[in-house]
């Protein structure tokens, strides 16, 4: 039964997503039907199709009460927006629907886990907010919430768990048919834990273990975690909030992370053997896997940022965009990340320069796009003079461009918004360090409409960053101080 609460949603994001023009959103990265988008939710394969829902306020381009959205896409690009699934409207999630994942159950009914919330006042007239997790099921396009609800509750916590931040479970099934779940949890001093829960069911669900604990290591409270195998390793992934700098690895305020090791199953602890930044740039967080049929582990994440979102001061009535889905894959205990190669299917004119050697500021005909495919590879043009700057600049007209540039002796790879039509204090830069010092550097930049995403050596590190310039600054040219030797491969996406 739809809920009034949901039914006005459903109305409300039908009449207003026609006031948005095709060509006013990303192409073929799924953004908010209209008003708000946070995290990506229950990003799954059901039933023929790609499901993706995400945190989702209808009502203002701003974050509010969460809703989960709905679309469905057959090759991870072209999404078609299906009504909201889910509305705060019961006792235990009034105050939001927040983040969580969908499996397929036994009888083939498709099972969504969410974080309910409900806010109780105090005396002082302040509230406390307590989470739980909630399900619902469904058959891809209407859910019904489990009688059963709130399945998760403080009595689930291990001692000292805190029942203010508990929650964002991932769910997905065992090969012996049980179903398992990791929940973002902390201890009363907000440092973040990871939790593992065990069930039958999908609905009666019991505690296994404490999976993995922060121990002050990487910020404080640990959202949206992941966790699966990939090339024999295992791999933990989440997005803490509160970071303090380390390094070129790490950045303030909300990041990602990546834990890979392995995972004793006889305490229900995961090994840690390595950590890494999961994207390097501005906009990442909140990341969610799925497994295609074929094998694949597919990521995606909500392509804002907390720290910078909402101050862009325009009248646009949706704000928010997850990034490209990613393949993933473990190779010498890094995380390695490609575009999903049904991208490739998008590619339309090619245009390609061989050995191009330059020492200055150049433009390449036939170079220039909003959505583009584009594949740079750099060597110093004389190996014995190693130049002292790259850098990229598209989004470009007089006014505007948005950059990436490379300087080889510290090795560090530079995003650059601060030209990209921002009147905000926000950040507009970041820098990563990569693993080369001989000036040799292959990025592939995928830019469709409002973002780039620039993927370093073949998917070693990733940087993605936003913004709003307009659309007819489409302009690239190349820089170089020093002798640079580079070839290009540059395709329009449509
Ligand atoms: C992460 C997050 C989640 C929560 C959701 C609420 O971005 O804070 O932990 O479930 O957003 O919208």
């Amino acid at each position: 039964m739809e809920s009034q609460k949901l039914r006005e949603a459903r109305k409300y994001e039908k009449a207003m997503e026609v006031k948005i023009a095709a060509g006013e959103r990303p192409a073929f990265h799924l953004s908010v039907r209209v008003g708000w988008m946070n995290d990506p939710n229950g990003f799954s394969y059901y039933n023929g199709e790609y499901h993706l829902f995400y945190q989702y306020n209808p009502y203002e381009s701003v974050w509010g009460p969460m809703h989960w959205g709905h679309a469905v896409s057959k090759d991870l690009l072209h999404w078609e927006y299906l009504p909201a699934v889910l509305a705060p409207d019961t006792s235990y999630d009034k105050d939001g629907c927040f983040s969580g994942s969908a499996v397929e159950l036994a009888d083939g009914r498709q099972l969504l886990l969410y974080t309910g919330v409900k806010r109780n006042p105090r005396p002082d007239g302040g509230f406390e907010e307590i989470q739980t997790q909630c399900a619902a099921i469904g058959d891809g396009r209407n859910y019904e919430k489990c009688a059963e609800n709130p399945l998760l509750t403080e009595k689930d916590l291990p001692v000292g768990g805190s029942r203010y931040d508990f929650r964002d479970p991932k769910i997905w099934k065992e090969e012996n048919g049980n179903y398992r779940c990791v929940v973002g949890n902390c201890t009363p001093d907000r440092d973040g834990r990871i939790l593992l829960y065990e069930s039958e069911d999908g609905i009666h669900w019991r505690f296994v273990s404490i999976l993995a604990e922060n121990r002050g290591r990487f910020g404080k409270m640990w959202e949206c975690p992941d966790f699966f195998e990939l090339d024999g390793k295992h791999v933990l992934l989440v997005s803490p909030q509160d970071m303090m700098p380390k390094g070129f690895e790490y950045h303030n305020g909300n990041g990602t992370l990546c834990l890979i090791g392995d995972f004793d199953e006889e305490t229900g602890r995961f090994l840690e053997e390595h950590d890494q930044a999961i994207d390097y740039g501005i906009d990442f967080y909140a990341s969610q896997t799925l497994k295609t049929s074929d094998g694949r582990r597919i990521m995606i994440g909500w392509m804002q940022n907390w720290d910078s979102c909402n101050k862009n001061a325009d009248d646009r009535i949706w704000f928010g965009q997850m990034s490209l889905p990613r393949e993933l894959s473990v190779e010498n205990g890094r995380l390695i990340q490609r575009p999903v190669r049904e991208l490739e299917k998008l590619r339309g004119a090619e245009v390609r320069y061989e050995n191009v050697v330059f020492s200055d500021t150049i433009r390449l005909d036939g170079i220039h796009g909003r959505r583009i495919d584009m594949e740079i590879t750099l060597r110093p043009a004389a190996a014995e003079k190693m130049f002292r700057k790259f850098a990229v600049r598209f989004a470009q007209d007089e006014v505007c461009h948005t950059a990436v540039s490379f300087r080889p002796y510290e090795a560090i790879l530079k995003v650059d918004r601060k030209f990209s039509g921002s009147r905000r204090a926000i950040i507009h830069q970041r820098r990563c360090l990569l693993g080369t010092k001989d000036g040799c550097l292959k990025l592939r930049l995928i830019l469709d409409r409002f973002s780039a995403e620039i993927f370093v050596n073949d998917g070693e590190q990733v940087l993605s960053i936003t913004y709003y310039t307009a659309q007819s600054a489409d302009g690239i040219s190349f820089y170089a101080d020093g002798e640079v030797l580079m070839d290009i491969i540059k395709y329009d996406l449509n």
